[in-house]
């Protein structure tokens, strides 16, 4: 996601700066700019100087410090485990100037989870983006309690100058509003093939052709990636308790045989390179 989202705040104008722990993931965010925007060069979707000029208000560093000591916001997308979250709100609280908004682009992870990690819960929210980001329009803006009305008109100004299309939820739920929805599918889907009535081709190929979605679920677990379905699933269930957080068996196989997705070139379905 972080990829994605760094590239569409570059094409609209914004100095980004795209920083991540590890080297070789931050390469290969940096050789997906080099390729993205030469390919909608040559597909007409942009001109030559509009690629360029959004090359160069990107960049790319391993130094959370050297990322982050100017910035006006601050969106992160690491991985779904609240004290690494935490952990990182907290060095930015540090790092970053004092009126820098921090968000988390977290698909479950309300933001007053974390808030209370800096010394600025009023410019701290969520800021959700949809898989694939440079594609997908709908941004949701989460005001929890804590959260400014400053921060949420900068937010959805930043939203709209992306491109994007933000919705507001007045409170903090587990799930915001996509996932929730998009879970309850995710959850009879899984259902139906673990009881043996379904293959997941069948399964997505119901959903598209009966209900109009561009993609089945198992074709959409593949491109968000079992490895984060599997994360947030446990993190929920270890909260709640609740059985029916638990991760679904093929879930479980799939996250520990590492067949994430499109990431790793298998999951429900294969990828070539
Ligand atoms: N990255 C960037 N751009 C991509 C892309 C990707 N992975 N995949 C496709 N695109 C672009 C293509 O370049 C093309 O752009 P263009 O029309 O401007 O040239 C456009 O998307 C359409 O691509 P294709 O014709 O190759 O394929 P489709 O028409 O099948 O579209 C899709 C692909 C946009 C991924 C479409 O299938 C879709 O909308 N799928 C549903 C995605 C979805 O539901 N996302 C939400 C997931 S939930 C989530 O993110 C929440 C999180 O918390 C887990």
């Amino acid at each position: 996601m972080g990829h994605q989202i760094s590239l569409s705040a570059a094409m609209a104008g914004y100095k980004v700066v795209c920083t991540d722990i590890n080297a070789e993931i931050l390469q290969k965010a940096e050789n997906f700019a080099d390729t993205y925007l030469p390919e909608r060069v040559a597909k007409g979707k942009l001109t030559e100087d509009a690629a360029k000029a959004a090359r160069a208000r990107i960049s790319f560093t391993t130094d959370l410090t050297e990322a982050a000591k100017d910035a006006d916001l601050v969106i992160e997308a690491a991985i779904e485990k609240l004290a690494i979250k935490r952990q990182i709100f907290a060095d930015l609280d540090r790092i970053c100037p004092a009126h820098t908004i921090l968000a988390t682009n977290s698909s479950y992870i309300v933001s007053s989870k974390i808030c209370d990690a800096t010394g600025r819960p009023d410019k701290v929210c969520n800021m959700h983006f949809f898989n694939p980001a440079l594609v997908m329009k709908l941004v949701e803006v989460v005001k929890g309690a804590h959260v400014s009305d400053d921060t949420v008109e900068i937010v959805m100004g930043v939203c709209k100058k992306m491109g994007k299309i933000p919705v507001l939820l007045h409170k903090e739920i587990y799930g915001f509003l996509v996932n929730r929805i998009l879970q309850a599918i995710r959850t009879e889907a899984l259902y139906i093939h673990d009881m043996g009535v379904a293959s997941p081709e069948d399964i997505d190929t119901a959903v598209v052709n009966a209900l109009g979605h561009p993609m089945g679920p198992f074709r959409l677990l593949d491109l968000t990636g079992i490895d984060l379905s599997y994360y947030v699933s446990m993190e929920r269930y270890q909260e709640t308790g609740d059985p029916k957080y638990k991760p679904s068996p093929i879930i479980v196989e799939k996250f520990v045989k590492k067949e994430w997705g499109r990431k790793t070139g298998k999951g429900f379905y294969e990828y070539c390179k």
